[in-house]
């Protein structure tokens, strides 16, 4: 997608331009009723939509217009079928190839993603959603590295640093902490984690070894350590089906945690990959449990040892995975059914859920207090020093 900058005011001003010139000519779509709501979002809804999106402050970067772009076509006309752009034609082949990707989608589904995309972008602007923005439980201000919605009864946290691949960083973790603290107490039924942009999260943000404290090195593993028992804990102890949408790769402890998730829907673009033995560093999140558990135990190491990274359909197989959709239905299809499941009773999803848990739950506290213990030693190590030193010097040379 890195041509497309030298274009990208074009493209932007290319969507923005179509959105008005429908509004200006009246509603060209074939939209029936303007009061029902149909499968996916109603035309008024659409409609409030590109107004929203024409009062975006911030640009929203190119892949983002491109699938704006593409629902918007899908929405409104329907499956691509025009013939495909020459070679040399670069933009409109780019944008062709966007709107050919969402396949045979209808135009409900393309309108409701398009509305979701919008809403998304709005509340990361701060100016709300429609939704409820939650804060952070006993602190006044709004989470800073994440964006947690209640609607429907489903609160949705969603891990909000695209620009770095949603890595999770100190205030990150605490936050996360957080939001699931309050999820667990407030009135919703589901939770459902999940990251913005095209990566569902890259694992702990490797700066995180960078900041040494007074203490030294000791010190900055004691407190790491620390702050990943209390973070997998609330993994443990959240009292409520918790659901992870993983939308792209995920890495290191956003992989090893899905053993501790009820349920894990995957887009076909995910990856799961856990390169600890690579960064001199050894497996969290209770998956030296969980995942021989879950796959047995060579495809676990596999995976925990020798950094072998699973495709979507891989992860699905060995049981990490409950289910992979279309990257193009993946979040209308998920959504759908959550809605759904949202109207179970309350109580009785929450404590059928507590009783499943509850037969492991003292050995994943021993597991994680083992595992966290192993990774303070690790943290202190030389393989690991070296190793995220080369990250930041491969990345330097970039
Ligand atoms: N910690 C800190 N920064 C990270 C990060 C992490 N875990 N993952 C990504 N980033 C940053 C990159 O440094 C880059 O920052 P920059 O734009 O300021 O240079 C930005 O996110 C985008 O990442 P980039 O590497 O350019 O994207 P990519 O698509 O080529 O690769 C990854 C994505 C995730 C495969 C690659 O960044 C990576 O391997 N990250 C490390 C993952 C990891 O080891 N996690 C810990 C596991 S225990």
């Amino acid at each position: 997608m890195a041509g497309l900058a030298l274009n990208s005011s074009f493209a932007w001003r290319f969507v923005r331009l179509r959105s008005s010139l429908v509004r200006s000519t009246g509603p060209s779509l074939s939209f029936h009723s303007t009061a029902s709501r149909m499968m996916g979002a109603t035309v008024e809804q659409f409609e409030q939509a590109k107004s929203k999106l024409s009062a975006l402050k911030n640009d929203p970067g190119n892949e983002v217009k491109l699938k704006i772009y593409a629902l918007f076509k899908q929405a409104s006309t329907g499956p691509c079928n025009t013939p495909k752009p020459g070679m040399l034609d670069f933009v409109n082949k780019v944008k062709w190839d966007a709107w050919k990707s969402l396949g045979s989608i209808s135009q409900d589904e393309a309108r409701q993603q398009y509305c979701d995309l919008v809403s998304s972008l709005v509340a990361a602007e701060g100016g709300g959603s429609g939704q409820v923005a939650a804060t952070p439980a006993g602190a006044g201000a709004a989470y800073q590295t994440l964006l947690v919605t209640t609607e429907d009864d489903i609160t949705s946290i969603t891990l909000n640093r695209p620009a770095k691949k949603n890595a999770i960083t100190t205030e990150m973790y605490n936050e996360i902490i957080a939001a699931l603290e309050q999820a667990g107490k407030d009135d919703s039924v589901i939770a459902v984690i999940t990251g913005a942009g095209d990566f569902y999260c890259s694992g702990n943000d490797l700066t995180n070894f960078t900041k040494i404290p007074e203490g030294g090195v000791e010190a900055m593993a004691r407190s790491g350590g620390e702050l990943l028992r209390k973070y997998v804990r609330a993994f443990i102890d959240f009292p409520k089906p918790l659901v992870a949408m993983v939308n792209g790769p995920a890495v290191g402890v956003s992989v090893t945690l899905l053993g501790l998730f009820d349920l894990v829907y995957a887009t076909e673009r995910a990856t799961f990959h856990t390169p600890f033995s690579q960064l001199g560093q050894s497996a969290e999140g209770c998956s030296s449990y969980t995942f021989p558990k879950l796959m047995g135990v060579p495809k676990a190491s596999e995976m925990l040892l020798f950094n072998k990274k699973l495709t979507a359909a891989q992860a699905c197989e060995v049981g990490l995975v409950t289910e992979v959709f279309p990257d193009s239905s993946f979040q209308t299809h998920i959504w759908r059914e959550l809605k759904e499941w949202a109207k179970i009773p309350a109580a009785s999803l929450a404590l059928s859920k507590q009783l499943i848990r509850s037969v492991d739950k003292e050995r994943l506290y021993a597991v994680n207090d083992a595992e966290v213990e192993r990774l303070m030693e690790r943290w202190q190590s030389d393989e690991c020093f070296n190793a995220v030193m080369s990250f930041f010097q491969a990345r330097a040379k970039l």
